[in-house]
């Protein structure tokens, strides 16, 4: 991959323009990693929520699979950057709702959510930036709400100038970075393990957590 430099004020608006143009490409890219352990991660979270939960869904892109499966059962509000993938998200999800908004500025009352989930969508946000994050995400959750994340592994932090058709910034810190910046933010992990899966071209690996507020 090729990587330029970016200044933060430009990744927000690459990362928009770049679904707005690649939203179908994704998903169809996406729906072709026959081992993506997403499906497994959110039974896992399934598995631990009462019917009806309050679940708040960052970078939801189109809304599937994870906010379909997840909308089943519960109360999701889904936000992303990008208008095509809030458009995508909206029918495709008719049951759940949408907005199109950044994740690092939502207003969100704190202990008001059961669950906060981000597949795939932390690693477009400048990696400076991700503590902050974790830290208003830990307190927005309600005692024993949980947060599932597939965050990048790999490090990198730039501009590749061609991802799937369209300039795409990625930013991330290597898994054991991550869970220090998860634990000082005040949760606890559950869950802490990178996973490698087989995109079509070649094996990435993402770390996945599930956590939860430490000592509430
Ligand atoms: C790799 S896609 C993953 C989409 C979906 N979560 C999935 O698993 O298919 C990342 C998504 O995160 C969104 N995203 C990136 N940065 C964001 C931000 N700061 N606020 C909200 N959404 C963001 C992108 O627009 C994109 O739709």
């Amino acid at each position: 991959m090729r990587y330029r430099p970016v200044v933060v004020e430009d990744a927000r608006q690459i990362v928009a323009a770049g679904y707005d143009v690649i939203a179908q490409e994704y998903l169809d890219w996406s729906a072709r990693i026959q081992d993506d352990p997403r499906s497994r991660f959110v039974d896992l979270l399934l598995a631990r929520l009462s019917p009806g939960s309050e679940i708040l869904e960052l970078g939801c892109g189109a809304g599937v699979p994870c906010t379909a499966k997840l909308a089943q059962r519960h109360r999701v509000f889904g936000v992303d950057l990008s208008a095509k993938q809030v458009e995508l998200a909206r029918l495709a999800v008719p049951g759940a709702r949408f907005a199109q908004a950044d994740m690092t500025d939502l207003d969100v009352p704190p202990a008001s959510l059961d669950a906060v989930t981000a597949f795939y969508s932390i690693l477009h946000v400048p990696r400076a930036e991700q503590p902050a994050l974790y830290a208003r995400i830990a307190s927005w959750l309600r005692p024993g709400g949980l947060f599932l994340a597939a965050l990048g592994a790999s490090g990198n932090n730039g501009v590749d100038a061609d991802w799937l058709g369209a300039p795409m910034f990625f930013s991330s810190h290597p898994p054991a970075r991550n869970s220090v910046l998860l634990r000082q933010a005040g949760l606890r992990l559950l869950v802490d393990e990178p996973v490698t899966m087989h995109e079509p071209e070649g094996p990435a690996t993402f770390h996945w957590v599930l956590a939860t507020p430490a000592g509430r």
